[in-house]
């Protein structure tokens, strides 16, 4: 087995996911606005270093997606953030990519940036300590969109990324966002998300990316959040299911979903029942930032001086998401 797969293993393993806290600057000091504490970088430390030191981090999280910014600050008992990552098992990850940009020739898409001195930020960060990454591709669903060039243009984008990853030593996850802005069917959704897959995958392959050592970070199959449609849990999990093992080819090993703006309990409650019905060899579990942190910042905000308050409420939803991962999740256990 290779290394890249050996590290892709030790952070889906047993149940475990992953907690993206890469927001970068501007997205974290929404999230902090809009629960009223002032956005310094003192805050923004206080909060990540309260999750990380979490008893969860031991048991459910196998790796962190950090923010360029926090991968460099140190906690208050003088450790790096890695550092402290490390100690409790998990991996550290670092977002690579440099934000999504207006697409030339196609207003209403976005082509994510960061290719630009990636091997040596890429070095830098390994150095840190960091062992995986993300680089995020967004599309949106209308009418005419994604369009082709969206497509292939972000589609190539994260096979350069891919390959670079890979050659300084890392695991690249490949995240393919769509959106769920708008009031498209979840057909619709199936449709988009399935072409976008299956064009990461004929560049990745054309770059000659190790698959075995890559995680896939898509989106669940679901209406758009504007739509009228209502689509029971057990079919969003039938429909992600058959996308996935139709789109992703299977030296792939581990799937991990974002949320996407799904609240705490349908993104725990979808995944568990993936994982019911799985079929496929995947591992498939949660990449989760705003399911995983959602209720903890709210509860955090209130006292930032509460560690350990917010450390229990961050423990009850990591769990909740671990015991989804492995399909033993259930509403009694949620509330007992
Ligand atoms: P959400 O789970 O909040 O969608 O964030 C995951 C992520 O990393 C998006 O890039």
């Amino acid at each position: 087995m290779s290394e890249l797969n050996n590290i892709v293993l030790k952070i889906l393993s047993s149940g475990k996911g992953i907690l993206a806290a890469d927001e970068s600057t501007g997205t974290m000091t929404k999230r902090l606005e809009s629960v009223s504490v002032p956005s310094t970088s003192k805050n923004r430390l206080l909060f990540r270093e309260t999750l990380f030191s979490s008893k969860s981090m031991e048991t459910c999280i196998g790796g962190v997606i950090l923010y360029d910014e926090t991968i460099k600050q140190t906690t208050s008992s003088e450790k790096t953030i890695p550092e402290l990552i490390s100690k409790s098992g998990a991996v550290p990850g670092i977002k690579v990519d440099t934000g999504a940009k207006v697409l030339a020739n196609s207003p209403k898409e976005k082509i994510t940036e960061g290719l630009d001195g990636l091997r040596e930020r890429l070095k830098e960060y390994y150095k840190l300590g960091a062992r995986f990454t993300k680089w995020r591709g967004v599309y949106v669903i209308s009418d005419e969109h994604p369009s082709k060039l969206s497509i292939f243009s972000n589609a190539h984008a994260l096979a350069r990324y891919a390959a670079l990853v890979q050659e300084c030593g890392m695991v690249p996850i490949v995240e393919p966002e769509v959106l769920m802005d708008g009031n498209h069917s979840a057909e619709e959704c199936y449709n988009k998300t399935s072409e976008v897959i299956q064009k990461c995958y004929e560049e990745l392959i054309f770059n000659k990316v190790d698959l075995t050592g890559t995680i896939l970070k898509p989106n669940m199959i679901l209406p758009g959040s504007d739509s009228s449609e209502k689509i029971a849990n057990e079919e969003v999990a039938k429909l992600t299911l058959k996308c996935l093992t139709n789109a992703v080819p299977a030296e792939v090993p581990g799937i991990t979903f974002l949320s996407g703006g799904q609240t705490e309990m349908e993104a725990t409650k979808n995944l568990n029942l993936i994982n019911k019905l799985n079929y496929s060899n995947f591992i498939m579990t949660y990449s989760y930032g705003r399911a995983l942190q959602q209720s903890a910042l709210k509860f955090w905000s209130k006292d930032i001086n509460n560690i350990k308050g917010t450390q229990e409420i961050f423990n009850h939803r990591a769990n909740m998401c671990s015991l989804a991962a492995q399909g033993e999740w259930s509403e009694e256990i949620e509330t007992k």
